[in-house]
């Protein structure tokens, strides 16, 4: 059953040289208990796709489109009516779980204020509801933990407890925003095992938003790849990463690092993505792009379906029959 469909979807932000469009025309689907991935370099449009999901962008920036959440479009909403929706049907969790928690209040204060916010009960059930949470996202000793502040925790920890908070109201759709960038390998496996946990029990949508193509390979269904603020590939998790079609998404797979001792230099995609206000015409991806030709500078890319679930845009199209 679909949760989340968008259409159309583009961001434009005020810069210094004027307003420029950090994210054009992205359509995609998400399915109740799915995990999307999203992934691309960093600058691709990844956050202002969430934050427009959010309605959180920096001022003066604005979404257009259509972005039909369970039925309403949100981008039709009031803000008065979409406070409601963020954090209690939709919630989103950052790199630095510092975004979300207060450095200075304790856990048990953060939580149930949360909570009391958005539903009407007592103190008492609050605290339950928050010892309830924070066993969830496995903090060991909850009750220790409530009675703590959010310093006192090691970085996986907060991210956890910001977990907690952002699944305090039953969100329907769980928005994380690079959950593992700023920690070490080995918790990075434990955030990943939890957010796969979360959809199996709760059923809750993800969508995981990442630079790092290897974070998704064993958490997602489906995964976008954005470039320039526009997809340039979707498909099935193991479509991707087995058999990439587009240029760019081919570039982002040989750059992981592999699991053989080869001793072989990973390649890397040649320049850097372009600034916004700079997008080139066409194919945004061409100029660095080593099968470009003549019509991927005036073209904008059109949808290349692959099979059912997996489609390209490129308007050269070189790999579909590799
Ligand atoms: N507050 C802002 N004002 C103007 N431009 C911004 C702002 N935040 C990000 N950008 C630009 O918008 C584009 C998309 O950024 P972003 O969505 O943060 O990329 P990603 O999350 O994929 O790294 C980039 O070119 C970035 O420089
Ligand atoms: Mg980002």
């Amino acid at each position: 059953m679909t949760l989340l469909n968008v259409e159309n979807l583009s961001v434009t932000l005020a810069t210094s040289s004027g307003s420029a469009q950090a994210v054009r025309n992205l359509a995609f689907n998400l399915d109740i208990g799915e995990i999307l991935g999203i992934a691309g370099e960093s600058g691709s449009g990844k956050t202002m796709t969430a934050l427009g999901l959010m309605r959180l962008l920096p001022h003066k920036g604005f979404a257009t489109g259509s972005i039909l959440f369970d039925g309403k479009n949100l981008l039709a909403e009031s803000n008065k009516a979409y406070r409601d929706i963020r954090g209690n049907q939709i919630s989103m969790i950052f790199q630095d779980p510092m975004t979300s928690l207060h450095p200075m209040i304790k856990i048990e204060t953060q939580l149930t204020e949360h909570i009391r916010h958005h539903k009407k009960i007592s103190q008492e059930a609050a605290h339950i509801r928050a010892l309830e949470l924070l066993n969830t996202v496995k903090i060991p000793d909850p009750a220790s933990a409530l009675e703590a502040m959010p310093k006192q925790f090691s970085g996986g920890m907060r991210q956890r407890i910001a977990i907690a908070v952002a699944l305090a109201c039953d969100p329907k759709l769980l928005i994380a925003d690079e959950p593992t960038t700023a920690l070490d390998v080995t918790v990075q496996a434990g955030i990943l095992r939890l957010l796969d946990q979360l959809r199996r029990e709760k059923n809750l949508a993800v969508m995981v938003i990442t630079h790092d193509l290897g974070v998704l390979s064993s958490l997602t269904d489906r995964i976008m790849i954005m470039y320039a603020g526009s997809e340039v590939e979707s498909g099935l998790t193991s479509d991707i990463l087995k058999n990439p079609r587009h240029p760019y998404t081919k570039g982002l797979i040989s750059a992981l690092p592999t699991s053989d001792l080869s001793g072989k230099t990973l390649k890397t995609i040649e320049g850097m993505p372009p600034e916004l206000g700079k997008i080139p015409s066409g194919c945004a991806f061409h100029p660095r792009c080593s099968y470009s030709r003549d019509p991927c500078a005036l073209e904008i890319p059109q949808a290349v379906q692959i099979s059912a679930k997996h489609r390209i845009f490129c308007p050269v199209n070189p790999l579909v029959n590799s």
